[in-house]
């Protein structure tokens, strides 16, 4: 369900299409050249989210079975070492609109984030979160439900715009879709097709990349954790249709 608005500029400028359902795999191909035959790539340095612990995107959390495009956080990271991460991208990084749909299961383990989300900056982000620890209910600082948020502009994260709105299903029992539509003026968020919020403030306006992640840096105030066993998104399709610079 595209908005009228991007259905509207189909005609005048190139829109790109990739769709992965990752049934279609089989191990004739690496899973880095699956990906990268999809318009994906798998990303692989270290974060330092001025969190507890740092994370690092390692190439082997990244894998494909049974269907699914797995995305593991290591369990058991000793403090003082990074949490073994996965994270993948968009080979195009001058995105400037478009709608974004994952359907995915999350992780029943807790202490992770799952992302769904444009990146340029800190300061230029429009996110979908899954926080495993906090999915019915939060704390002082997060609260319980699907995480919604344009980063501030401005790149004072306590000026981020966040919603956070309950799970219409259980997001750790089946596949569900997240969907970003992302336009000038305005980050559109559904689960299942359903719109669940909008937020107009913060709105990004930078040529980016959207990337999937799961990750930890054991903030208590954000992701908890790290786990203390492996945590998997499992991915089975991703179809994203946008506009580049
Ligand atoms: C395996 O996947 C490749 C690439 O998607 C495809 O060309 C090939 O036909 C597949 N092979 C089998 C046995 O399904
Ligand atoms: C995270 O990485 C930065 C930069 O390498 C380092 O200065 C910092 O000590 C690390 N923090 C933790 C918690 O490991
Ligand atoms: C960041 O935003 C908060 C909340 O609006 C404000 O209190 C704080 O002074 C800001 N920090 C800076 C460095 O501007
Ligand atoms: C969590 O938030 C509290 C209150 O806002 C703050 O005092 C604490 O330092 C934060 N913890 C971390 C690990 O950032």
């Amino acid at each position: 369900m595209f908005s009228t608005v991007l259905l509207a500029l189909l005609p005048f400028v190139g829109a790109k299409t990739l769709s992965v359902d990752f049934s279609e795999y089989n191990s004739s191909m690496t899973v880095a050249d699956f990906l990268f035959a999809k318009g994906f790539k798998i990303n692989t340095y270290d974060v330092d989210g001025g969190d507890p612990y740092n994370r690092t995107y390692e190439a082997d959390n990244v894998g494909i079975a049974d269907g699914y495009l797995t995305m593991k956080v290591t369990g058991g990271t000793k403090p003082g070492s990074n949490v073994p991460s996965a994270c993948i991208q968009t080979i195009d990084s001058n995105i400037v609109s478009g709608t974004f749909k994952t359907t995915a299961i999350a992780s029943e383990v807790e202490g992770v984030c799952h992302g769904f989300f444009t990146f340029e900056s800190n300061s230029q982000e429009s996110d979908i979160e899954i926080l495993t620890s906090f999915l019915y209910s939060g704390n002082d600082a997060v609260d319980g439900g699907l995480q919604l948020t344009n980063q501030a502009n401005n790149g004072n994260s306590s000026q981020n715009t966040r919603k956070a709105v309950p799970y219409p299903a259980d997001p750790t029992a089946g596949e569900h879709e997240y969907t970003l539509e992302w336009s000038s003026g305005s980050s559109k968020f559904f689960f299942d097709g359903s719109e669940v919020a909008t937020i107009n403030e913060n709105v990004p306006t930078a040529p980016s990349a959207f990337l999937v992640n799961a990750w930890s840096g054991g903030n208590p105030n954000f992701t908890a954790g790290p786990p203390t066993e492996d945590a998997i998104l499992r991915v089975s399709k991703m179809e994203f249709m946008y506009e580049t610079a």
